[in-house]
């Protein structure tokens, strides 16, 4: 099998990182950039530093920072609308996931033209948009090297995945430093998101040596750093470690695939507005549970990987990892769908929904053990109570 790998042009990654902005813009050859952020960062001052650098190299930026949780058509339009007014060469996303996934759709959009539905996977947009240089503030989403970018059609409540090389940022400035006011919830969410695409991206069937590397130095830097940042969030070490992990299980997955976890997971995002990482912990010990057997020597390598003590029989270690993931959930106060406060009659009645919607995604497609829509209903009800 010959493996597709695609990866940011060029990457800056270490303490300080972002403040070298002006420097790659200028090996890029670009000068206008259009910087996508949120308004949390904006309020914060983040954004005013990294603007302050960019006009002391003598350019002045253009900054928009309306973008929202889970990116929705309209709040794509709107940043499209901002750039359309003026003269930009390139789109710089600072953020999360969100804004990241904003300024790639933006970035092809500005040069391909809508609607954002023409754009929904399987479609492929291999051509270029505008470059993007993605600044993540969150060790999480891995956005910063992944070729696919996530945006809400409101009108349905879905969520549509779009594929490409043109949402494959040609830089990402990796920054820990960014992350270490970041508040503990984000943390925990944002880590856990972040250790699912290392041990999808492993376990998918579509899986290959230079994916499963990445994934696997991942997870032996996530796992043990990820209570680390959850207890003491100025820890600068645990910190750099979860950020240098999240972006090479992006790297892994954008060059593998997740698999049932993120099939399942989005319909809970798009129905009931739960935030990605989370809705990610809530089901990953219950999924595992269910996937582990159809690969327990895979599975075994992962609990390897994230340092768990465990013997030389891969079922006992598989078991083992399980165990770990409930038990992270238990350490990181992650709740389950119920206590969340979500609507019970409302769970129940979308479940053939959402069984549906995971199916279509493909990304179940990818998992060791392929679900049935009955198996995804029965997931869907065994994590409900958690
Ligand atoms: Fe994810």
């Amino acid at each position: 099998m010959v493996a597709s790998i695609a990866l940011p042009r060029l990457m800056r990654v270490g303490a300080g990182a972002s403040r070298l902005l002006p420097e790659v813009l200028g090996q890029l050859g670009l000068s206008r950039p259009f910087v996508v952020t949120d308004p949390f960062l904006a309020g914060s001052g983040a954004v005013r530093t990294l603007t302050e650098r960019l006009v002391a190299g003598g350019v002045t930026p253009q900054v928009f920072s309306e973008t929202v949780p889970d990116p929705t058509v309209a709040s794509v339009d709107a940043a499209l609308a901002a750039l359309e007014a003026g003269d930009y060469d390139c789109v710089v996303g600072f953020g999360g996931g969100s804004p990241m996934d904003t300024a790639k759709a933006v970035a092809v959009l500005a040069r391909h033209g809508g609607p954002m539905r023409r754009y929904k996977a399987p479609h492929l947009q291999d051509e270029a948009g505008l470059p993007v240089i993605a600044i993540p503030t969150t060790a999480g989403t891995g956005s910063e090297a992944t070729r696919f970018t996530i945006v809400t059609d409101e009108a349905n409540d879905e969520k549509m995945l779009c594929i490409g090389l043109a949402y494959l940022p040609v830089a990402a400035l990796v920054d820990y430093e960014l992350t270490l006011t970041k508040p503990k919830r984000l943390t925990a969410d944002t880590g856990i998101d972040a250790l699912t695409h290392a041990i999808e991206a492993y376990v998918s069937r579509r899986s290959n040596l230079f994916s499963d590397g990445l994934a696997l130095q991942a997870m032996g830097l996530i796992a043990p750093n990820l209570r680390r940042v959850w207890t003491d969030p100025g820890d600068r070490a645990a910190r750099e470690a979860m950020m240098l992990g999240a972006t090479q299980a992006g790297i892994a997955f954008s060059n593998s695939s997740v698999a049932l976890v993120h099939g399942m997971s989005r319909p809970i995002g798009a129905h009931f507005h739960v935030a990605h990482g989370l809705s990610n912990a809530m089901l990953l010990p219950a999924v595992t549970a269910f996937s582990a057997p159809s690969a327990s020597d895979r599975y075994a390598a992962c609990a390897r990987a994230m340092g768990l003590k465990v013997g030389s029989g891969d079922e006992s270690a598989a078991r083992a990892l399980v165990d770990e993931l409930r038990a992270l959930n238990d350490d990181l106060d992650v709740p389950s769908p119920r206590e969340y406060g979500l609507d019970a009659g409302k769970w129940e009645a979308l479940i053939p929904t959402m069984a549906e919607q995971a199916l279509a995604s493909g990304s179940p497609g990818n998992n060791p053990k392929v679900p049935t829509a009955e198996e995804i209903a029965a997931l869907y009800r065994e994590v409900w109570a958690g």
